[in-house]
């Protein structure tokens, strides 16, 4: 079982390394993907991932593909089916929108806070993928918060830097 690292643990707080490219496929990073997965998949409510997370320095994150099931989105099931999860390494925001949107957060690693956060609503980000390939991922909504929630994970950013309204909550927003 990978453990979820809490506020206070400075890992939290760095700034993470790129993971070079001609390492992708190594198995040290591989198991790193695989670790990202299942400690993301061990929370019932967690979207998103960021490598910090689980104490892993490198620039790396994952998106469940839970989000990507319309009955997911609209509360009517907590299933983890349809969806591959998109595993993003050494992503950058490439475009990101004027307008914002508060949003209703929660975070993996910062348990049981909940806040809401001021993001663009559209980003478009460059990343890797588990196999070394390049892809442009489009995020309008909860995805280009969450884009935006993880990205800042590997700044050694959390929500909390940045949420109003903090409070304590079991079930609110998403966890990334
Ligand atoms: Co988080």
């Amino acid at each position: 079982m990978v453990d979820i690292v809490q506020n206070g643990n400075p890992v939290l707080r760095k700034i993470a390394q790129e993971v070079p490219l001609n390492e992708i496929g190594k198995p040290k990073f591989q198991k790193i993907f695989k670790d990202m997965s299942e400690a993301l998949h061990s929370q019932y409510d967690g979207v998103a991932i960021a490598a910090p997370q689980i104490a892993v320095s490198y620039r790396i994150f994952v998106v469940s593909g839970k989000i990507f099931n319309p009955d997911f989105l609209e509360g009517k099931t907590k299933s983890e089916e349809k969806g591959k999860d998109i595993i993003c390494i050494n992503p950058v925001i490439t475009k990101i929108s004027k307008d914002k949107k508060l949003l209703s957060e929660g975070c993996l690693s910062v348990r049981p806070l909940y806040g809401k956060v001021r993001r663009a609503t559209r980003v478009t980000i460059e990343a890797y993928d588990e196999h070394g390939e390049k892809h442009v991922f489009e995020g309008a909504g909860l995805l280009a918060h969450i884009f935006q929630h993880e990205i800042d994970h590997l700044d050694g950013i959390l929500f909390i830097d940045k949420a109003r309204d903090l409070h304590e909550e079991t079930l609110e927003g998403f966890h990334g």
